[in-house]
């Protein structure tokens, strides 16, 4: 490793969960709306304190049992896919090499924001893109190198894992389709006529949507969807379809989802889904519509489109403990 890349890694392990959160706060107003909620839900994905903790860690199996960590928590096993979700994934080999020239610069930036700004900057210069377009996947570039060793980060082709539908996409197209409401009317049952919706969990595969019956939890809706998932989730169980599920009231944890557009069309959040998700530590908030919610408590009176984590764990008292500068406690089983 260089003295150049030294000086910049040693400026990015600087920088603290805070640090990231006022960095991406202070661009959002410059992030394109298709990408805006995106970027916010990439970081909750992937939160800098989870990394840390396993960098520090000697026995990492262990941690990982204490924080009850299911399915693939680790940045490094998807460097290259991680972020499919934004629109700015397309951009992703022009924005990972400009990330890895930047850090041969012997320049150390002022701020996060500023070394974010730099690298969307001359992206957007190769590419004749809008910047705009560019800061979101920019920030999850600097971060994706802040949390995997520039050896591996450098050592992955850098391929967008989209098919021919989703790049011929535009970021308007993608913000109208969120914003529709595709009602069908569906007769038969009990009470006579009843709407249904069309609730996506990847907007880049055309087959990636269930139907919804107006007032229905996304997992119940989901559970009818009986295809497969489990081959391409291994936390999904069989023929309950694509959200992982264990328990179905707020008490595990695996049902969590980052909700990209509709977030207006679920039930606003109760108290116990607050404290839950708070104790799960995907999101503390008192939004009554955040965009991280639990699927299994979210009732749904509209077309939804959302995407699923790779992981699932119960880390909010670690994430408090390593904050406040607390000994961890691990965790304790919550109660009902
Ligand atoms: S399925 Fe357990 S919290 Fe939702």
């Amino acid at each position: 490793m260089t003295k150049h890349h030294t000086s910049l890694r040693a400026f990015l392990c600087r920088q603290t969960w805070r640090d990231w959160e006022e960095s991406v706060k202070r661009l959002l107003p410059q992030i394109h709306a298709v990408d805006q909620t995106a970027t916010r839900i990439w970081f909750r994905f992937y939160p800098l304190d989870l990394a840390e903790a396993f960098e520090k860690e000697t026995d990492p199996e262990s941690l990982a049992r204490k924080l009850v960590l299911m399915g693939r928590y680790r940045l490094h096993d998807h460097i290259d896919t991680s972020h499919r979700f934004l629109y700015g994934h397309r951009y992703w080999p022009t924005v990972k090499q400009v990330t890895l020239d930047r850090i041969q610069t012997n320049s150390v930036p002022a701020d996060l924001t500023e070394l974010i700004s730099d690298v969307a900057t001359r992206a957007a210069k190769q590419l004749d893109v809008e910047l705009s377009l560019l800061l979101g996947i920019s920030a999850v570039g600097v971060m994706t190198l802040r949390q995997v060793e520039a050896e591996a980060f450098r050592a992955l082709p850098g391929a967008v894992s989209l098919h021919a539908t989703a790049l011929a996409q535009s970021p308007d197209g993608i913000l109208k389709a969120r914003a529709r409401d595709d009602r069908q009317w569906s007769f038969g049952l009990s009470w006579g006529l009843g709407k249904k919706w069309t609730v996506t969990f990847d907007e880049n595969l055309t087959d990636a949507s269930f139907r919804l019956i107006h007032g229905q939890t996304l997992t119940g809706a989901a559970a009818n969807d009986k295809r497969d998932h489990h081959l391409r989730n291994s936390r999904c169980i069989v023929r309950e379809g694509p959200i992982p599920v264990q328990c179905r009231s707020a008490f595990c944890g695996t049902c969590w989802i980052g909700v990209l557009g509709g977030a207006e069309k679920l039930s606003p959040v109760e108290d116990l889904e607050r404290d839950r998700i708070r104790e799960f530590g995907y999101i503390n908030t008192d939004d009554p519509k955040p965009f991280i919610r639990l699927a299994c408590q979210s009732v749904a009176f509209g077309a939804v489109s959302f995407t699923i984590p790779p992981w699932n764990g119960i880390v909010g008292r670690f994430f408090q403990s390593r904050r406040t500068g607390d000994a961890p406690t691990g965790q304790t089983p919550p109660s009902r």
